[in-house]
């Protein structure tokens, strides 16, 4: 049997063979194999045009799209020195799992293949309105209507004069007036066409239809000594405007709530230098703050000293002792829940030194401790400025749940999370951590009728979510 190797076939069954592989994730030899294979058994022998790139694959555009219920983009690329930019971005999306069809214009053509976007995109390229492949069916309302979003990188001055003109002469500007998806621009051309007065209204009238942009950003141009705004935004940056616009909207169950959190230990001068000390991190106090913020809410986080860095968009005050802590939730009222997840010291030194205390003859110098303000009962007992959810932290080392019902019933909260902080296992200053969600309706409801639910073992951050969660449920169900 004669021998043929793929490098003796001529130059189309070459490209034929190399996009038919890409497209199906195969090495071409073993897509020669395939197509043999297919032969033999009868199966419809591949019915692609050889010397048309464009078209390897028949199958109607409906059948395509969003076959494994990814997200998917059509990509217009318009006819800019930037189109090369455009094949970056096809990698950028399918790196976050996003499909990708491209729509090459006439004067794209001039600057990148449809050969090159379709194998970087797995997929059949369009460039022709009147191509009867894909127009039997109306393939550009298709290519319009079955993605989630369409980007056009780049947006040439050409494409965006049409587009604010509501022009349909050719593919591209078909799709973009059939569309009824988001459409995002990422202009690019040369600073003289940017900011000529056409592209100005053109802009301004694209933007108030509601299309999104991204860029053009100020640099260099391809024209020789020629600078100013008018650069395509990078790969990298389109993408993530494309994540951004694909990314369902955020559940804002705390919106407009005010949350007040206490975290940390505190520290209780002996003298200038000394202090009595615990060894809380604040860890869970911050996770919660990330987490209250995160459901919108505008969070306040009074802590105790502790090496943590401030959650973003969370009002963070810093604090040394018990008496200040009380003294800045005090300030921080009124607010519609409150959550004291601090390990604040029950007692302080009373004969605090102004000065270092010194080693004497006489021994050591008598520590006299007095009880410090109680946050989590003064905050509970308020009459007027009570937020209505309180809820404390019971950190007990036995008789965990009983602990922390009779704590509940004396400080007069609402909710307590139990957590058993025996050294054993390592929650103070951990990551992890097991609690039990202590609830009641209502302060005059006895101790048995405090409902215990408990959580298995989570990292901070998950019992912060969850104690959120919990929390978004309650304030929902008394709104
Ligand atoms: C070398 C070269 C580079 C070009 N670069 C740009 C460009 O960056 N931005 C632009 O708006 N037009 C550019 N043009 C002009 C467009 O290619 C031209 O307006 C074309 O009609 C755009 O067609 P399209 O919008 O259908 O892609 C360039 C033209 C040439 C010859």
């Amino acid at each position: 049997m004669a021998s043929l190797t793929i490098r003796k076939l001529d130059d189309a069954i070459k490209s034929y063979l190399r996009l038919r592989s890409a497209q199906n994730g195969r090495s071409v030899e073993e897509e020669v194999r395939v197509i043999l294979r297919e032969y033999c058994e009868g199966s419809p022998a591949p019915t692609a045009s050889l010397t048309s790139p464009s078209a390897p694959a028949e199958r109607p555009v409906a059948e395509r799209a969003n076959a494994a219920g990814q997200a998917s983009v059509t990509l217009i690329i318009g006819g800019g020195i930037a189109a090369f930019k455009s094949m970056e971005l096809i990698r950028r999306l399918k790196e976050r799992h996003i499909d990708v069809r491209c729509v090459l214009t006439k004067a794209a053509q001039q600057f990148v293949t449809p050969l090159s976007a379709s194998a970087l995109s797995h997929e059949r390229v369009y460039t022709d309105l009147f191509d009867p492949g894909s127009e039997f069916d109306a393939g550009h309302i298709r290519l319009a209507r079955e993605c989630d979003l369409i980007v056009v990188a780049p947006a040439t001055a050409d494409l965006m004069a049409k587009m604010a003109q509501g022009h349909a002469d050719d593919l591209a500007s078909a799709i973009l007036l059939a569309a009824d998806r988001p459409i995002l621009l990422a202009p690019a051309m040369n600073p003289l066409m940017w900011n000529n007065a056409a592209t100005r209204r053109n802009v301004m009238q694209l933007r108030r239809d509601g299309i999104h942009m991204i860029g053009p950003s100020a640099g260099e141009m391809a024209e020789a000594n020629e600078a100013g705004i008018g650069r395509m935004s990078e790969a990298i940056e389109i993408a993530a405007a494309v994540v951004d616009i694909l990314r369902p909207p955020r559940p804002r169950p705390l919106a407009g709530k005010r949350v007040l959190i206490t975290a940390g230990p505190t520290h209780e001068a002996i003298d200038p230098v000394r202090y009595i000390a615990n060894r809380s991190s604040g860890k869970q106090g911050f996770a919660i703050a990330a987490a209250a913020q995160a459901a919108a809410a505008d969070v306040t986080l009074v802590s105790g000293p502790v090496e943590l860095r401030d959650p973003p968009g969370v009002t963070v005050i810093r604090v040394e002792s018990a008496r200040d802590m009380l003294h800045r939730v005090e300030a921080a009222l009124p607010a519609d829940i409150a959550i004291f997840a601090a390990a604040v010291a029950d007692w302080r030194v009373a004969n605090e030194g102004e000065q270092k205390l010194k080693k004497t003859a006489a021994g050591m110098p008598p520590l006299q401790l007095v009880e410090n303000p109680d946050i989590l009962a003064t905050i509970s007992k308020l009459k007027d400025r009570r937020p209505p959810l309180v809820i404390g932290f019971a950190a007990e080392t036995e008789h965990l749940i009983d602990n922390a019902k009779a704590k509940i019933a004396r400080k007069g909260c609402d909710w307590i999370v139990a957590n058993d902080v025996s050294p054993a296992l390592g929650v103070m200053g951990g990551d992890r951590n097991t609690v039990h969600l202590l609830t009641r309706d209502g302060t005059d409801i006895g101790v048995d009728d405090i409902k215990v639910d408990s959580w298995p073992v989570m990292t901070k951050e998950q019992v912060a979510t969850e104690l959120v969660a919990k929390i978004a449920k309650t304030v929902e169900k008394n709104s």
